[in-house]
């Protein structure tokens, strides 16, 4: 469902959990999504599509879009530990992609050494289209997927 401001804390708890792997793998825990506040993930409320997987009250998955010129880009897919590897990450995605509005295109990125992550989204049609040096201890690999309904691209 869509996220509602209220969700936010939520969401971030959610974040913070899930990338711990990725400080780890990275050997930084100041990594983006470790590192953002509330208040700039409010700040993204009214310029995306922010979705949010809720068992009762708990926020147990989430993942988030924003449409720049055709671009729309994905970010933050994350799921609850105990809740991994049952499909929900796939159906977030799936949903998300649905919600592209304009764009031609599909667009995100893993770090370079997040293989599981780099199979999964190969494994949905996504496409490697480029690789941004951060550090020397991260590259930021993006790929890329044509809109569900747009014929360009
Ligand atoms: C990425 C993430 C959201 C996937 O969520 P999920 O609900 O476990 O994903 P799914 O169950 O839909 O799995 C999707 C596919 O990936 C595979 N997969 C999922 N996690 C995997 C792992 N750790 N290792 C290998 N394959 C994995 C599954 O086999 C599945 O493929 P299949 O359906 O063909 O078997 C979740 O692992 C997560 O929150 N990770 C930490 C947060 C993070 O670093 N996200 C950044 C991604 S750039």
């Amino acid at each position: 469902v869509d996220a509602d401001p209220s969700d936010a804390d939520g969401i971030l708890k959610l974040q913070y959990l899930c990338y711990q792997t990725e400080g780890r793998r990275y050997g930084d825990y100041m990594i983006p999504p470790l590192a953002q506040t509330l208040r700039s993930l409010l700040e993204e409320f009214p310029t995306s599509v922010m979705l949010a997987a809720k068992i009762d009250d708990e926020v147990v998955g989430s993942v988030r879009g924003r449409l720049e010129d055709e671009t729309f880009h994905i970010g933050r897919l994350v799921v609850h530990p105990r809740l991994q590897r049952r499909g929900l990450g796939k159906r977030l995605l799936g949903t998300i992609e649905q919600r592209a509005g304009g764009a031609s295109r599909l667009e995100l990125f893993t770090g370079h050494r997040s293989q599981e992550f780099l199979n999964i989204y190969e494994a949905l049609g996504y496409r490697r289209c480029g690789v941004h040096t951060v550090n020397e201890k991260l590259e930021l690999v993006y790929l890329e997927k044509k809109a569900p309904s747009c014929d360009r691209v």
